[in-house]
């Protein structure tokens, strides 16, 4: 099949399954324009809670159908792919995360959405980065608080809120990847442009930006902002919708390093997904995300804690 025929039949399959198709933005744009809805982490659980449909295609990486699954466990939630890991979720293995949690026994742990629904399940909150600042202000004064896996969302979190947190020493390996040296060169030859960048991007370069905040937050601020130009210091698939929703600006990725696996900012778990892959695990309705129900459950807590605190 080629490109087109492979669109039509997944549109086919969908509505013949009554599947709901669920993209991040960070997905190509051709899975996102065949997605019921495309968002960031927050808003594609918010979807998938409410979701009444038999079948969820989560096309995103691992935790985010984990999550999906975690929040509606009528649904059979399908990925393109199982390989779509993630470098934060990877890095935070449960055990691990059990035995730091348990060095600090009076600590609220608090968990960034990306990680495992066993870590979630250890957690007493979870957040994602469009909520986590409120996540941490609702956490009383007088509570130490522990924060994994992200460390640099953590120090961002540190920064914004005075409060110290025990970090988790885990990183995005996208937003690890930008260069100073050429961004610090762009913005002298860009001098109107704004930088918008995602929080887990590292301090030196928050430092510099016009705007912080999530994929979801980024697409509002450049629609909502009378400039012309932006540099965007996130995943390179979030220009797909910012152009969509603000057509007409001048959008800029921030580079990467040299040594870094993608010639720009891609996340290659993300990119693992692709329009045959959708077409297979609708056709085969495999692989399916599958979470131990006591994990399930024991997930769900921090998880309903964290939209109570968001709505
Ligand atoms: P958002 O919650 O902003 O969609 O971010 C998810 C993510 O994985 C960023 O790298
Ligand atoms: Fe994980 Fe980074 Fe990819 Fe987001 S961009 S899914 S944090 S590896």
């Amino acid at each position: 099949m080629n490109k087109q025929e492979l669109k039509e039949a997944i549109l086919a399959l969908k509505k013949e399954k009554k599947a709901l198709i669920l993209a991040h933005y960070y997905q190509d744009a051709d899975i996102q324009e065949l997605a019921d809805y495309v968002g960031d982490s927050l808003g594609l659980s918010i979807e998938a809670a409410k979701s009444k449909a038999d079948i969820i295609v989560f096309a995103g990486v691992y935790f985010m159908a984990e999550t999906a699954k975690v929040l509606n466990p009528k649904s059979k939630v399908l990925v393109p792919d199982v390989e779509a890991g993630c470098s934060l979720a990877d890095g935070c293995p449960p055990e691990a995360f059990r035995a730091f949690r348990n060095q600090y026994p009076e600590h609220v742990a608090v968990t960034y959405v990306n990680c495992s629904a066993e870590v979630k399940a250890l957690s007493d909150l979870v957040c994602t980065s469009s909520n986590a600042l409120k996540v941490i202000n609702s956490i009383p004064a007088d509570k130490p608080i522990l924060f994994a896996p992200d460390k640099n969302l953590g120090r961002y979190l540190q920064s914004q809120t005075q409060r110290e947190l025990v970090l988790w020493d885990g990183a995005c390996v996208v937003h690890e990847a930008f260069s100073m040296e050429k961004l610090t060169h762009l913005i002298a030859q860009h001098p109107n442009a704004k930088l918008a960048a995602h929080p887990e991007s590292e301090m030196h370069l928050l430092k510099l930006a016009d705007y912080i905040g999530s994929t979801a937050g980024i697409i509002q601020y450049v629609k909502a902002t009378d400039v012309q130009e932006f540099i965007i210091a996130t995943e390179a698939g979030i220009l797909h919708e910012i152009m969509k929703q603000a057509p007409g600006k001048t959008l800029i990725p921030a580079p990467s390093r040299e040594d870094n696996t993608c010639a720009c900012s891609e996340c290659a778990f993300m990119k693992v997904n692709t329009l045959k892959k959708l077409y297979d695990c609708l056709l085969n309705e495999s692989p399916e995300v599958m979470v131990e129900e006591g994990i399930r459950q024991r997930a769900l807590l921090p998880i309903e804690r964290m939209l109570e605190i968001s709505a």
